[in-house]
């Protein structure tokens, strides 16, 4: 039942959060996690009509598919729940980047909101969910005004915070951004999956910052 397979999503990542460390570290991930457990618990979940992505099959075909037994605590509940979804949910892009990004990037690319503005839970003020990219890409320059936490949960990226150094993250660990702090992933030779959470103004989409731009106004 495609009911069933929304809420299972939805737990998942309720139980990911709930039970999670980072908890401590990061408390947006506290009041992400509440809010995706109410909505279990009052069962508020939502079925926005499913729009297919491209990129959906880096996640269930055949030799492509990604291997869902992970050995991290909550990452094999939420890769097995986001897999068996995959036809019943609304995937989406950033409208922004379909104009900007290459076919390249737009065929191996997407993410379905778990929670948030037109998500399977309804939310204003908290926003989360998970994302594909291919192996091998690169995700330009970016900012936004919500704070943000990220998870990998398959495969392995180059994180860049600012002006930082790019940091190498696997399945489990974690990066956190401040809101309007510019950041970039290059994605390992594995498709990724990244499990995102927004808090703030989650209304207001991520844009590209071109490196040349003089300091936001
Ligand atoms: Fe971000």
């Amino acid at each position: 039942m495609t009911v069933d397979l929304r809420r299972d999503l939805v737990k998942a990542l309720a139980g990911f959060y709930a039970g999670h460390p980072d908890v401590d570290r990061f408390p947006m991930l506290a009041e992400v996690a509440g809010h995706l457990v109410a909505a279990v618990d009052a069962d508020r979940i939502e079925a926005p009509e499913p729009v297919a992505l491209p990129v959906a099959r880096l996640l269930v075909d055949g030799d492509a598919g990604i291997d869902r037994a992970s050995p991290v605590s909550g990452v094999a509940d939420v890769l097995e729940a986001f897999t068996a979804a995959v036809p019943v949910l609304h995937w989406v892009q950033t409208p922004a980047y379909a104009a900007t990004l290459s076919r390249q990037f737009l065929d191996n690319y997407g993410y379905v909101r778990v929670i948030g503005p037109g998500g399977l839970v309804e939310s204003s003020v908290a926003s989360a969910g998970l994302g594909i990219w291919g192996a091998g890409l690169h995700y330009p320059r970016h900012e936004h005004p919500a704070e943000e936490t990220y998870h990998v949960l398959h495969g392995s990226a180059l994180f860049q915070r600012g002006d930082g150094p790019w940091e190498p993250k696997g399945v489990g660990e974690s990066v956190h951004h401040d809101p309007w702090e510019r950041h970039a992933q290059r994605f390992g030779d594995e498709t990724c999956v990244l499990l995102w959470a927004w808090t703030g103004d989650v209304a207001v989409n991520a844009r590209l910052v071109q490196d040349e731009d003089p300091v936001r106004g």
